[in-house]
């Protein structure tokens, strides 16, 4: 079992993301190391009914994520989970005198921008608590009746990248790949994607498609000794078998009560 103090959790997690300035990932695929991490029950849920936000993870392997959080460049969620959690996105769990001072960017998946301006990210940046997120929306919107001066207004920068019709909803999805360029080129070289169910599911399917090019590096899935039940949010559940990349276990590593499952994608 894992003993999860700083210097612990810093070399396992050192052992098991790659190395930023990998030269095949940078040179070929112009695009930031994926880190795609999340806290899971025992069965695959990774929130309760009607989404309500469940604190799945124990005191280690949330420290762990915390810990994870500062060596990544931006880490990202989709506006389902901006709405649902207002989530910090920091590194709060780590002791002061241990924390570093990296903090990470937020960037949020909101096609059509309805990130609330009061949300704790931008209350956080304008308080000099975090840094300024990032919005990525619909290059195509037009000015969002106003919403985007509004969120520049309150803090965020708001950046415009491609997005896709997809069949189960009606506006479109930012195309992963582009995303990843544009972040890329906006200096951003590790990008850790929190969730929730809906970004997991869409990575998870983008890299089966666009493979050999995988979009995932590293998958770190915490998983709790918790069962929902049918009533809960889980992921990928529209994936067919085709979606679905194929994984190489790295290492497994018990973190207090849960267990840590760490793949790399074939
Ligand atoms: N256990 C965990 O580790 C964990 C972590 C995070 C979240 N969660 C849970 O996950 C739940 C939220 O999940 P969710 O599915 O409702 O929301 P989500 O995955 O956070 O966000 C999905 C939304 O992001 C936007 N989006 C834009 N481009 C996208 C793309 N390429 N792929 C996917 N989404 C894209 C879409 O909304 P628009 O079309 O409006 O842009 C989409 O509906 C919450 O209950 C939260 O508590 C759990």
């Amino acid at each position: 079992m894992l003993a999860v103090g700083g210097q612990r959790v810093t070399e396992f997690l050192s052992s098991v993301l790659p190395v930023p300035g990998d030269s095949r990932l940078e040179d070929e695929f112009q695009r930031p190391l994926v880190t795609l991490t999340f806290a899971q029950s025992l069965d695959a849920k990774i929130a309760g009914k009607g989404g309500k936000q469940l604190i799945l993870s124990g005191r280690e392997s949330m420290l762990m994520t915390h810990w994870m959080r500062t060596k990544h460049d931006a880490i990202l969620v989709g506006i389902g989970t901006a709405l649902n959690d207002d989530p910090q996105l920091n590194s709060r769990h780590i002791p002061e005198d241990e924390r570093p001072s990296h903090l990470p960017r937020p960037v949020i998946l909101d096609t059509n921008l309805r990130l609330r301006p009061d949300c704790k990210l931008l209350k956080n940046y304008r308080e000099r608590k975090g840094r300024r997120p990032w919005v990525i929306c619909d290059a195509n919107l037009s000015s969002g009746d106003g919403r985007k001066s509004i969120l520049e207004d309150a803090g965020a920068r708001v950046i415009g990248v491609p997005s896709v019709d997809v069949i189960w909803i009606s506006s479109g999805f930012i195309v992963i790949p582009d995303l990843l360029k544009v972040l890329y080129n906006f200096g951003i070289k590790s990008l850790m994607v929190e969730g929730g169910a809906t970004v997991i599911g869409s990575f998870l399917a983008e890299c089966a498609r666009t493979k050999p090019n995988t979009i995932i590096d590293t998958l770190i899935i915490t998983i709790a000794p918790m069962l929902i039940g049918d009533d809960g949010v889980g992921y990928g559940e529209k994936l067919l078998a085709t979606q679905i990349p194929s994984l190489k276990h790295i290492q497994t590593e018990v973190m207090g009560r849960d267990v840590v499952i760490v793949s790399a994608l074939k």
